[in-house]
């Protein structure tokens, strides 16, 4: 099955009799973009669920390696299926606790999707910023909620970063590391 087919059947089984909060296919259209446009080398992505936003990543990024990491639940196993069907041989699943494995990776990750437990942003930020290389690409999902208020505010108060809320949809932010 082709990637195309396989997303447009993860977001109709996203919704239909279950929810499953994965990111769609708008702001999906926009993850791959800018993944694309940034040609990075190495992802990493913090909340897989049923590994929807992973497979775009891999596959409009398919020079990069994508590490994506969940701390488990009922979707894990769908997830890992979910990366066979796709084809796609870029991708690297860890089950733990983003707060604790961000502390234990080395750098650089060019690209950073951040997609946890919205009132856990802001604990993880720090070590995201260290892992991106100078002009390397954080993106946070769900951006407007009112969770991630203390986020968006510590992010537009950073020197190292520049930060834009991009308004689509329930909002994605962009912060670009600009300096150490
Ligand atoms: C919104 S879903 C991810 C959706 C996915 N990025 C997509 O758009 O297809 C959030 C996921 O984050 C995981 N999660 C929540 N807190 C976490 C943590 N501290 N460490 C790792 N994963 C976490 C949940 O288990 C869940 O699968």
């Amino acid at each position: 099955m082709g990637v195309a087919k396989l997303l447009e059947e993860l977001e109709a089984g996203a919704s239909s009799g279950r929810y499953v909060p994965i990111c769609g296919p708008v702001k999906g259209k926009l993850l791959g973009m800018l993944a694309s446009i940034a040609r990075p080398k190495k992802i990493l992505e913090l909340g897989t669920a049923i590994g929807y936003s992973t497979i775009i990543l891999a596959h409009t990024a398919p020079q990069a390696k994508v590490l994506t990491i969940d701390i488990g639940n009922e979707w894990t196993e769908e997830a890992k299926a979910n990366f066979k069907k796709s084809g796609l041989d870029n991708i690297e699943f860890r089950q733990a606790d983003a707060i604790k494995e961000t502390k234990k990776l080395k750098g650089p990750y060019d690209f950073i999707f951040l997609d946890i437990a919205k009132e856990q942003y802001a604990a993880v930020l720090e070590d995201c910023i260290r892992l991106l290389p100078a002009n390397g690409l954080l993106v946070a999902d769900n951006a407007s909620w009112k969770e991630l208020k203390e986020y968006n505010r510590l992010c537009l108060a950073d020197k190292r970063l520049r930060h834009l809320l991009v308004p689509i949809e329930d909002g994605m932010a962009l912060s670009l590391k600009v300096s150490d």
